[in-house]
């Protein structure tokens, strides 16, 4: 703590170098700047107090500092062990008028490279704002603080946290013990917590799959908004987002010639689109493996190869998980690989690559060529290249998606933190989207900085068309 700012990054001297970035980043941002313009006035979140899980990087701090200056006040972590950026966590906490003496921004514990034991923790500090009061707003990317809050009080309401099982994942065991000695302080902090939150909104995938899985069960304690499922964020960030920074982790990592290289992708979703024309951009051979008959054919359409990851597993060069599934390449496929081959994973969680199975070969060696980079050789004397541990490899090899991109991501969570913050009423238990006509507004705020001339419907063709001259031009249920 210093000058009342509760905060733990790595380093708070790099903040000059954040700002600087930060700065660039604004201007590629229009959505965002647009909406810190609009609401700059009426503060429609002050009073809310939002606690933040979701990749560290100089596109965050911009999301950040813009719920800020739409009144809120925020705590804010990292929602992956590798993908902070420390120059943008330190810009963060200093803020725009503090120094590194005294700073005066916003309350982050963040910074890349952290044990599961200190995400844990960092996580847990998202739950106590000062002078004690808890979070009424969550944003979550992938769902763990969520995840935190639900199990919590899951099992202060059975009064007991259960022992791990043999089976259980270290990571689980870290969180049940986190919320054993939680509920041993405060017996009803989680259940509090989730009486006063309003509502989360969720930024990816993975995360979304939780929520429903959860709203089915009747579980879920409050309301949520499906910000991924906005065709302003997973049809561009998923897709384009990737794009740009699969390839831009791959080439940090390990500066490898991806021109004629085999390239797998594994899932050919919307981040799996992006990843092939990432890659086939760089002329890389692609193929694709899925199990969805209309993926495989949209595949087969682009003219990509759709095959068995066993058709492939000794020919790939470079193997990349997209499919947000578990178990996608494991360590006997690993084995068989052929002599540094990439494997890489941009999936949410890192179950999709067999880490655990891989350290368990017998004799088996890991080499450190540098952070987030690893040597596997196995005992015949072969090796693989793994990057980030299996974990999010775009974050944590190299800094995500870019800007611009994410504006339109954000622009989502900055609009759906208003909704359901000023209208509590609206909404249930339930998983919402946002409605349409904001989706556009959305993608409204971006055309200009590209130098879009959009036409306008005349009164006679809204007509025929069955739409309003303003929007919105599409039904529910177009796909885009
Ligand atoms: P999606 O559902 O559109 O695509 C996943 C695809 O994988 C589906 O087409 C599915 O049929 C396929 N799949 C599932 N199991 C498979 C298997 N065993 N073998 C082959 N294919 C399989 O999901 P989306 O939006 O593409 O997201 C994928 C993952 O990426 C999620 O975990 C999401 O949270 C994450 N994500 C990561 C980002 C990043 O920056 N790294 C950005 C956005 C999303």
């Amino acid at each position: 703590q210093v000058n009342g700012l509760e905060f733990a990054v790595a380093d708070l001297s790099l903040a000059e170098a954040g700002r600087h970035q930060l700065r660039l980043a604004e201007h590629e941002m229009p959505g965002l700047m647009a909406i810190r313009a609009e609401y700059a006035a009426a503060k429609p979140l002050k009073g809310a107090r939002i606690a933040g899980s979701l990749h560290m990087t100089v596109q965050t701090a911009v999301l950040i500092e813009t719920l800020v200056d739409l009144g809120a006040e925020v705590r804010w972590v990292s929602c992956n062990i590798f993908s902070t950026q420390d120059e943008a966590a330190a810009a963060v906490v200093v803020g725009r008028d503090g120094t590194v003496d005294r700073p005066t921004g916003t309350s982050v514990f963040a910074w890349k490279g952290e044990t599961l034991d200190e995400y844990w923790w960092c996580t847990e500090q998202l739950f106590t704002f000062p002078g004690g009061h808890a979070p009424n707003m969550l944003l979550d990317d992938g769902g763990d603080a969520t995840l935190l809050v639900h199990q919590g009080a899951e099992f202060e309401a059975a009064g007991v946290v259960p022992e791990p099982t043999e089976d259980d994942p270290e990571e689980y065991r870290i969180v049940l013990r986190t919320l054993r000695e939680s509920l041993a302080a405060d017996p009803k902090r989680f259940t509090r917590v989730a009486s006063e939150i309003k509502g989360v909104t969720e930024e990816t995938t993975n995360g979304v799959k939780r929520l429903y899985k959860l709203a089915e069960e009747g579980k879920l304690l409050f309301p949520a908004i499906n910000v991924n499922d906005s065709v302003t964020k997973s049809k561009f960030d998923n897709k384009y987002g990737i794009r740009h920074s699969l390839a831009d982790g791959i080439n940090r990592a390990t500066d490898v010639m991806l021109g004629g290289k085999l390239a797998v992708i594994c899932g050919y979703g919307d981040v799996g689109k992006g990843a092939a024309e990432s890659l086939r951009g760089q002329g890389a051979r692609v193929v694709v493996t899925e199990i969805d008959p209309i993926c495989a054919l949209q595949a087969s359409m682009e003219g990509l190869e759709v095959v068995r990851l066993e058709d492939v597993i000794e020919k790939g060069d470079l193997f990349i998980t997209t499919t947000g599934n578990l178990d996608i390449i494991m360590a006997a496929d690993m084995a068989r690989m052929k002599h540094n081959a990439i494997v890489g994973n941009v999936g949410h969680f890192d179950n999709e690559i067999d880490m655990a199975g891989l350290a368990k070969v017998p004799g088996i060696r890991k080499v450190e060529i540098k952070p987030q980079v690893h040597e596997w050789v196995f005992p015949d004397g072969h090796a693989i290249i793994v990057l980030s541990e299996g974990r999010l490899m775009n974050l944590g090899n190299a800094t995500g998606h870019p800007s611009f991109v994410m504006s339109n991501s954000f622009s989502n969570q900055a609009i759906a933190q208003i909704e359901l913050f000023t209208k509590p009423g609206e909404y249930d238990r339930d998983v919402y989207r946002l409605p349409k006509h904001l989706d556009e507004k959305v993608a409204r705020l971006h055309l200009d900085a590209l130098g879009v001339r959009l036409t306008e419907l005349t009164k006679k063709q809204a007509e025929y068309i069955g739409v309003d001259v303003a929007g919105p031009y599409k039904a529910d249920h177009y796909r885009y």
